[in-house]
């Protein structure tokens, strides 16, 4: 039975996973152990315990919630091809999570539930590279915002038996 949200033993919390070396993944799946569904709270203790903005915190939040929620089904990757992605190098972003996950551009994984797609705009064209996970964007992408969305593919994957 998940307890109510209480920000000290969510430090407590966070600061166990950081100090074990956890990601935004782990920490996500640790405090939902916890507290069951994440609120806007949790944005604040991502922000402050990633150090990441409040953007990319309630983007992470966001899909980690979604995937939770749809365990099972198929999921469509999306990197944007478009000029003004490629002038800010999704290219190579495409490549290194390509390769991360083993399905090539246009492919799927073997069991079907993870597609990788090209597209030609997102419409977040200022805030490029972006990639979409599903309907959640990820705008800005660099190398380190990659891995971590193929690591938190590939705990999904581990939490849901895949
Ligand atoms: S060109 Fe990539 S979002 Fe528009």
């Amino acid at each position: 039975m998940p307890e109510p949200w209480n920000l000290k033993r969510a430090r407590a919390i966070a600061a166990a996973q950081r100090r074990a070396g956890a990601t935004a993944v782990p920490l996500l799946a640790a405090l939902a152990a916890a507290f069951g569904r994440l609120g806007e709270e949790a944005v604040d203790l991502l922000v402050e315990t990633l150090g990441v903005d409040r953007f990319s915190a309630r983007g992470l939040m966001l899909f980690h919630r979604d995937v939770r929620e749809h365990a099972g089904q198929p999921h469509a990757i999306r990197v944007c091809r478009g000029e003004r992605c490629r002038a800010r190098g999704c290219e190579a972003l495409g490549d290194r999570i390509a390769m991360r996950l083993g399905v090539p551009w246009y492919g799927r994984s073997a069991d079907g539930r993870w597609s990788f797609v090209p597209v030609y705009c997102q419409g977040m064209c200022d805030h490029g590279p972006t990639a979409c996970v599903d309907d959640i964007p990820f705008p800005r992408l660099d190398a380190i915002g990659a891995d971590g969305l193929v690591d938190l593919m590939e705990a999904i994957d581990r939490d849901h038996g895949g």
